[in-house]
């Protein structure tokens, strides 16, 4: 078996192949890391066959949906997700066939009640129901500590004390454990009865993850997240850079309209001498009073660099084939001390 590992922050991803016949299947891969995992895929000589979730991600985003398109593969996850791009749902003691590699998947519910993990020849991917040293937490949508309880302790602790354990998550760096040193070490796991490993659940007080709201949505609809909006307007866009515009501005290059989409209080209390104003929210509808000709290069600027991105994406799909966004905005212009003019244009 191929086995690669790929951590993101403390996301987990792994990648196993068949060394027989070169399928894959790729297991929790998370959104910034597509390339990574296609470039990896490619080195080992892998065909990605099946892209698989353990279970419905509260703290990360999902790749899985972008490269099921991009692969052209199916997404599989247990047949509790409740996500509209699953592929192919699976049951408990199914199994996924990739090459001469046996994915078998234990339906084990608790950190959400969609959780799978994934047993395939000596390694146990855990997805969040079992961590180095931790568990999953119960507290997030669909969680349910005795479910948990049930999953551990009368499923996954009963297997072969050698089976490697591979989780979701682990902030910490390792790359691995086994059911057995899990078993002696991990503190949660210490707590064996029912009702006292419930309780304990129940009162662990954990912070919210930081992109939860946000993971939940896109994860659970195969919407977009913010910063995908933002690469794919960035990826269609060149970027002007902070002090080529000056040397541009400094020689009064005349084809050049400089377009600050900030709302109108920020643009008077501090715009790039000569520029307009046109707030990102009235482009489209003010687009043909204020840009007749749409063969002038017109450079966007907002306060940070996203909004002017998002406008001059939006200026190119309207037919504005010279939109330009700067590569920063007006809190690194200031910054750098370059000319600010208040109030209105003359
Ligand atoms: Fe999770």
């Amino acid at each position: 078996m191929i086995f690669e590992q790929i951590a993101t922050g403390g996301c987990q991803s792994y990648l196993i192949g068949c060394s027989e016949t070169s399928g894959a299947a790729l297991i929790d891969p998370e959104l910034s890391q597509i390339d990574h995992y296609i470039a990896l895929a490619a080195r080992d000589g892998l065909r990605i066959r099946y892209l698989i979730d353990t279970h419905t991600h509260a703290d990360h985003f999902t790749a899985t949906k972008q490269l099921a398109q991009q692969l052209d593969v199916p997404v599989v996850m247990h047949r509790a997700s409740s996500a509209p791009f699953v592929d192919m749902r699976i049951g408990d003691g199914e199994m996924i066939v990739v090459g001469k590699l046996r994915l078998q998947a234990f339906h084990t519910p608790g950190h959400t009640s969609d959780s799978m993990c994934l047993r395939v020849e000596d390694c146990l991917f855990t997805g969040d129901t079992l961590l180095i040293g931790a568990t999953g937490r119960t507290d997030l949508p669909s969680g349910d500590p005795e479910a948990l309880y049930d999953s551990l302790f009368n499923r996954l602790l009963r297997l072969d004390a050698n089976l490697k354990v591979f989780p979701a998550h682990d902030y910490k760096g390792r790359q691995g454990s086994t059911i057995g040193q899990e078993l002696a070490t991990n503190p949660r796991l210490q707590t064996r009865e029912r009702a006292a490993f419930v309780e304990m659940m129940r009162n662990l007080n954990l912070s919210m993850p930081t992109h939860v709201t946000e993971a939940l949505r896109t994860n659970m609809s195969g919407g977009k997240s913010v910063a995908q909006l933002l690469a794919e307007a960035a990826a269609c866009v060149p970027f002007m850079a902070l002090e080529e515009l000056k040397a541009r501005l400094e020689a009064a290059e005349e084809d050049l309209i400089v377009l600050d989409v900030r709302e109108r209080e920020a643009y008077e209390a501090g715009h790039i001498p000569g520029a307009r104003a046109l707030p990102r929210g009235q482009l489209e509808l003010r687009v043909n009073q204020e840009l007749p000709d749409p063969t002038r290069r017109i450079l966007t600027c907002c306060e940070l660099g996203y909004v002017s991105t998002l406008a001059a994406a939006t200026l190119r799909q309207m037919g504005f084939r010279h939109a330009v966004a700067l590569d920063g905005g007006m809190k690194a212009w200031r910054e750098a001390s370059y000319a600010i003019r208040a109030g209105r244009e003359p």
